[in-house]
């Protein structure tokens, strides 16, 4: 086995790095990359992840010739052209742009609970703002409600960039918001949960408790 040629900037507990966790091995790639692990919160920017990345998005992947990819959308179509089993992201097609759209509403999922989480635990508890989170919150309830209702036949069918976003996003609000309770109001999605999280690649990216 030869050493690995890029780096992944990586937080065990951050979603988006999970879903390029996950593509990585869905794809047989993980033996090429080497993590290296950042704390990182907006207001504690890490100088390593600034290099090549002025925004310090995460995750980050270093290339072989010092090139930095970022962001998990980037990351996950650069990796999916990397190898030669079936692609994750549809090449072509409608079915391309239909499966990213999911992905996005999975990714905005994501981008909500990390708000949410960012909002109820790192901001000053005086300074908090009760109707933003209600807002995020929302946003969350109507993307669920939106695969619960539309969607699980395309989720069902395939393991890729959108069923893996999904997955990540459903993982991110057991580990950050356990009380949410969307498996009571999404029956047919916490069943398909309950079967994908037990695929090698999403037992193996579980979150640290
Ligand atoms: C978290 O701890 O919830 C977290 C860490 C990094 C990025 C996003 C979320």
């Amino acid at each position: 086995m030869s050493a690995p040629s890029m780096t992944l900037f990586h937080s065990p507990a951050s979603p988006f790095v999970r879903k390029v966790m996950v593509v990585l091995h869905e794809t047989g790639q993980l033996d090429r990359v080497a993590l290296h692990t950042v704390n990182l919160t907006p207001i504690n920017p890490v100088d390593e992840l600034n290099q090549g990345n002025p925004a310090g998005k995460l995750p980050a992947l270093r290339l072989a010739d010092g090139n930095v990819l970022h962001d998990s959308r980037v990351i996950c179509e650069y990796l999916d052209q990397q190898h030669v089993g079936v692609p994750l992201i549809a090449k072509e097609g409608w079915s391309r742009w239909h499966r990213l759209t999911l992905a996005s509403l999975a990714d905005a999922i994501m981008d909500a609970a990390v708000l949410t989480r960012y909002e109820t635990f790192l901001r000053p508890e005086d300074k908090r703002w009760d109707a933003w989170v209600e807002a995020q919150q929302g946003k969350i309830r109507r993307g669920l409600a939106n695969f619960e209702q539309e969607h699980m036949a395309e989720l069902s069918s395939v393991f890729d960039i959108a069923a893996i976003g999904v997955a990540c996003a459903l993982g991110y609000l057991d580990l950050r918001m356990p009380d949410f309770g969307w498996r009571e109001q999404q029956p047919k999605l916490a069943a398909w949960y309950a079967q994908v999280s037990q695929r090698a690649s999403m037992l193996a990216t579980a979150p640290p408790a």
